[in-house]
C-alpha cells in the first residue's frame, strides 16, 4: 500500500476525518488500549520554536508504544544545507514517520516526495492542519457536531486561518473571515473554498462575529514574521477579540486560540479566561487527535 502523508486538511476526506475523530474519542475516554507504534520511531523535525506541537507528538508517540525524536534543523545538517531530498532519503531508512515544522511549506512537500515513510506537517507558513482537527474536534465536542456551525476567524489570514478555509470546505460548514486589507488569506485556498462552502472574507469583525458559533483568532505576527510586528500592530488595531466582540456570536459561542496567545492584542484577558474560552481543551484535543492520525499512518 502507498505511504500516506499528512499536509495539508484535504489530504484526508470527510468520512477520514470522521473516523479520525472518532478514533480520537475513543483514546480520549481510555477505552482504546493498543500500542500499534511500538518498535516504532516518529522524527520531529522543527525549524521554529513549539510547546504544543513538540510535547503532544512526542507524548502521543510514547502512549502508542513508539518512540520519537527531536531534531531542531539547527542542529541536523539541514541547518548547514544538506538537501531536503537527500534528508527525506535518509530519514525514511532509519524512521517510521516525519513530523516537520518549518517555513516553505514547498519544502515539506519535497519532504514528503522523497520520504519512503508517512510525513505529517506540524506547521509551515501556509498551513497548520494537525491544529486545525483539534480545533474542529473541540467544536464536534462542544455542539455534538460540527454541521451547519458558524465559524468566524478575526485577524490575520495565516497558516491558521488557511487550513481552516481547507476545513470549512471538506466539512461543509459556515466560515467568515475579517481581516485586514492586504492580511487576507491565501488567495487559491479562499477560492477553493469557496465554490464548496460559504466563506466569506470582511474587514469588519462585527460583521464576521455576528450570530457566530466560534469566534477564532491567533497572533497578529505568526514565527518568522518578528520584524513586521509593530506595523502588524497597527493593521491589526480594533481586530481585537474582546467582550464586546463575543457579545455579537451566538451566547451559545465559544472562544477558540490555537495559542500561544498576546493578551491585550488579538485576544482580552477576560475572554481567552472567561467562560466561552475553550482553549486548554483546544489544547489537549491536539494529543488525543494526532495520536489518531500516527495510529492511522504508521499503525
Ligand atoms: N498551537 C501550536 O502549534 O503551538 P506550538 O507552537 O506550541 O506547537
Ligand atoms: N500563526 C502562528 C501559529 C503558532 C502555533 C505562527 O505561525 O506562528
Amino acid at each position: 500500500m502507498a505511504k500516506r502523508d499528512y499536509l495539508v486538511f484535504t489530504d484526508l476526506t470527510k468520512p477520514q476525518v470522521d473516523d479520525l475523530f472518532a478514533l480520537a474519542l475513543r483514546m480520549k475516554s481510555g477505552q482504546y488500549r493498543e500500542r500499534p507504534l511500538t518498535g516504532k520511531t516518529l522524527a520531529m523535525v522543527f525549524a521554529k520554536s513549539s510547546t504544543r506541537t513538540r510535547v503532544s507528538f512526542e507524548v502521543g508517540a510514547h502512549q502508542l508504544g513508539g518512540n520519537a525524536l527531536f531534531l531542531s534543523s539547527r542542529d541536523i545538517q539541514i541547518g548547514r544545507g544538506e538537501p531536503i531530498r537527500d534528508t527525506a532519503r535518509v530519514l525514511s531508512r532509519y524512521v517510521d514517520g516525519i513530523m516537520i515544522r518549518t517555513f516553505a511549506h514547498a519544502d515539506v512537500e519535497e519532504l514528503a516526495r522523497f520520504a519512503t515513510v508517512p510525513v505529517i506537517n506540524g506547521l509551515t507558513d501556509l498551513h497548520h492542519p494537525c491544529q486545525v482537527l483539534a480545533d474542529v474536534l473541540t467544536v464536534q465536542e462542544q455542539f455534538g457536531g460540527y454541521a451547519g456551525k458558524r465559524v468566524a476567524w478575526i485577524g490575520d489570514g495565516n497558516n491558521m486561518a488557511n487550513s481552516w478555509l481547507d476545513a470549512a470546505a471538506l466539512l461543509g460548514f459556515e466560515l467568515r473571515l475579517a481581516c485586514p486589507e492586504g492580511y487576507e488569506p491565501d488567495h487559491d485556498i479562499y477560492e477553493r473554498a469557496r465554490v464548496r462552502t460559504t466563506a466569506l472574507i470582511t474587514e469588519e469583525p462585527e460583521e464576521a462575529a455576528e450570530g457566530a458559533d466560534v469566534i477564532a483568532t491567533d497572533v497578529w505576527a505568526s514565527m518568522g514574521q518578528e520584524a513586521e510586528a509593530e506595523e502588524r500592530k497597527l493593521a491589526f488595531k480594533g481586530y481585537v477579540v474582546d467582550r464586546e466582540l463575543m457579545s455579537r456570536a451566538k451566547p451559545t459561542a465559544i472562544f477558540l486560540h490555537c495559542l500561544p496567545a498576546h493578551r491585550g492584542e488579538e485576544v482580552a484577558d477576560e475572554v481567552i479566561e472567561g467562560p466561552q474560552s475553550r482553549v486548554f481543551a483546544e489544547a489537549e484535543n491536539r494529543l488525543h487527535v494526532q495520536k489518531a492520525l500516527l495510529a492511522t499512518l504508521m499503525g
